[in-house]
């Protein structure tokens, strides 16, 4: 609408007026300021980090490694510490420090002013959390995520690309980059000459019956196999025959494949709508008419050689080359992805493209990579130019056994019904909490099941992110839903009690917002302040790092930090009240921003 339009417009100018950069950043340029007089010409990265506890708020560690790099070039510097003392004084002035001083080896350490923290909270408040959005290198990005193949269920690998690629997509939307969300789905290749003459037997009238018919593709799938597999049934070579026919793209052919990919996307669809991801649909099959002229071009810039009978790039350091046309004349996995990267490059013009993927493809995704960059596509593989590609890559789902995460029954996991066990399972939990506190009458049967799917979901999404993704977690109902520990569900009944103190305060925050200020009266009322505003800086390294598990770290130390001023500080009812209501809120405000990075939905009310 025309409204939020203006509104977004608003904020956005707002932003660049303010010229809001994360505390972090700014800081580093007063640093990287002093390193240009403590030592000229040396263009130093300048190196700044959170302190420890009882530090100070942030520290600059520069003056070690200068220290060692300087010895024996007839440096006036003693030790470290003058070199931290001399970073120190050289410190340009500002009014985001309030002071500083040298510790141990050299150490500085720098205290962010209380004023700044207060007036830096209360803008965001005015002018929208959207002025806190991180500045990225780059304007447009393609996430390739999620990227099922068809007929075949999603499994659990396709669940965590999912929801990784998702929180990566909405980090880089809320930094202003233009994302590309591609589904890069698995819809060409030899099984559909099984699946379309499975179909052609068993739905002689297929043309006609509904979707439904064949909801359930995987047993349709599983059923097809089993006939193929069988050799006595002449099955096997009519499915052969049908894939060349599908390639020469023959009517009823393409016609069939459609219908079984349909069914797919819709399948696929709507667990999508449910998981709340957005997602624009560019299978294989989009990229075939590129792949002859790209290996064409591969070819005359003579990177493609013949091996046993198959056409290969070799790629250096590697064993095995990357074989981008089969021993039949088919093309594979590997061309295809060549022309999916030349189109996203040369078509859709992306300066970054990002793979979310399992880390067993981390060979392919090297390979080809490298072939782009043989092939001059790609500067060398270099962190900081661009256009770039970078696979995002994450372990392997668990089970309680330790062994490869898998029901009882079936071999793979359907997502929808591990959706729906923790759905059921939260709304168990929470109708019984809220008979034995007496709540319940205050709830619609509307309510409960939102406020469950929420909770459950949000849940699942979180377990998974909140672990660095390369490595292998362990899938757990019972540690995931539990409301203690760093899971959604304790960062929900957080953030819904912070929205109950404003509610039972009684006072029109937009109001307090402007007519009231935020002042620091406890130290842990500071901390808390101090923790509010590192949101940017936390959001910048994940988007640049693309590891969604920053986001999660911080905002469980922020619902700490949180408790620890609640604890202390008395909101309701005290003289600070106006206050620490603006403060109550614009950590209800973070919490909720992150809670959306990561696609999940808020509760307000537990
Ligand atoms: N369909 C593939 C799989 O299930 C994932 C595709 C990832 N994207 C890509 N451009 N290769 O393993």
């Amino acid at each position: 609408s025309s409204a939020s339009d203006s509104e977004t417009q608003h904020h956005e100018s707002a932003a660049a007026e303010h010229g809001l950069e994360s505390v972090k950043r700014k800081l580093c340029r007063l640093v990287a300021s002093s390193l240009s007089v403590t030592v000229p010409g040396l263009d130093v990265e300048p190196m700044l980090e959170v302190s420890k506890p009882g530090f100070g708020d942030y520290q600059c560690n520069n003056a070690l490694s200068l220290f060692s790099s300087l010895r024996g070039t007839g440096t006036n510097f003693q030790n470290p510490r003058s070199i931290g003392q001399t970073i120190l004084n050289n410190l340009p002035s500002s009014d985001i420090v309030e002071s500083t001083s040298v510790a141990g080896p050299g150490y500085v350490n720098i205290v962010i002013s209380s004023d700044w923290i207060a007036k830096m909270i209360q803008d965001m408040l005015i002018y929208g959390i959207k002025t806190w959005a991180p500045t990225m290198p780059v304007n447009r990005v393609i996430v390739d995520f999620s990227s099922p193949n068809i007929a075949k269920e999603m499994h659990v690998g396709h669940i965590r690309s999912t929801i990784i690629g998702d929180a990566l997509a909405r980090m880089l939307e809320f930094a202003n980059v233009e994302v590309l969300r591609r589904n890069h789905v698995g819809d060409w290749g030899t099984q559909f000459g099984m699946l379309i003459e499975f179909l052609f037997e068993q739905f002689p009238n297929w043309k006609e019956v509904g979707n439904q018919a064949i909801e359930d593709l995987q047993s349709f799938y599983k059923a097809s196999k089993i006939k193929f597999d069988d050799e006595s049934s002449g099955f096997k070579a009519k499915a052969k025959q049908a894939v060349v026919r599908l390639q020469q793209g023959e009517d009823r052919y393409r016609a069939a494949w459609e219908k079984i990919c349909q069914i797919s996307h819709n399948e696929f669809d709507s667990v999508y709508k449910r998981l709340g991801v957005e997602l624009e649909e560019k299978g294989e099959s989009f990229y075939n008419p590129y792949i002859p002229p790209v290996l064409e071009e591969l070819t005359n810039k003579g990177l493609i050689t013949k091996s046993e009978g198959a056409q290969v790039i070799s790629i250096a350091g590697q064993k095995s080359p990357l074989i981008v046309v089969k021993r039949d004349g088919g093309f594979n996995y590997a061309s295809t992805d060549l022309a999916a990267l030349w189109y996203r490059l040369n078509v859709e013009r992306a300066e970054w493209i990002v793979y979310v993927t399992d880390v067993g493809q981390k060979q392919h995704f090297h390979k080809f990579f490298s072939a782009a960059s043989m092939a001059g596509w790609l500067p060398d593989q270099n962190e900081k130019e661009y256009p770039k590609t970078t696979h995002v890559g994450f372990g392997l789902v668990l089970g309680l056994d330790g062994k490869r995460f898998r029901t009882r029954c079936s071999e793979v996991v359907r997502l929808v019904d591990l959706l729906d066990e923790a759905k059921s399972r939260c709304k168990e939990e929470l109708i019984g909490r809220l008979t034995e506190n007496g709540k319940i009458a205050d709830w619609t049967v509307d309510e409960l099941d939102t406020t469950s799917e929420a909770i459950g979901l949000g849940a699942v999404k979180y377990a998974d992110l909140k672990n660095n993704r390369l490595t292998d977690y362990t899938f757990s109902f019972d540690k995931m839903l539990s409301d203690k520990g760093n899971t959604a569900v304790y960062l929900q009944y957080a953030h819904a009690r912070i929205c109950s103190i404003i509610r039972k305060a009684n006072k029109d925050i937009e109001e307090l917002k402007t007519k009231a200020s935020i002042t620091f009266v406890h130290a842990d009322e500071r901390a808390l302040g101090l923790h509010v505003i590192r949101f940017q800086e936390v959001v910048e390294q994940a988007c640049a790092d693309l590891l969604p598990h920053y986001l999660c770290d911080y905002l469980y130390s922020l619902s700490e930090a949180f408790s620890k001023f609640y604890a202390s500080c008395q909101v309701v009812g005290s003289p600070e009240e106006a206050s620490r209501l603006l403060l109550c809120h614009a950590t209800a405000v973070v919490m909720r921003q992150c809670f959306n990075l990561l696609g999940i939905t808020p509760v307000y009310k537990l």
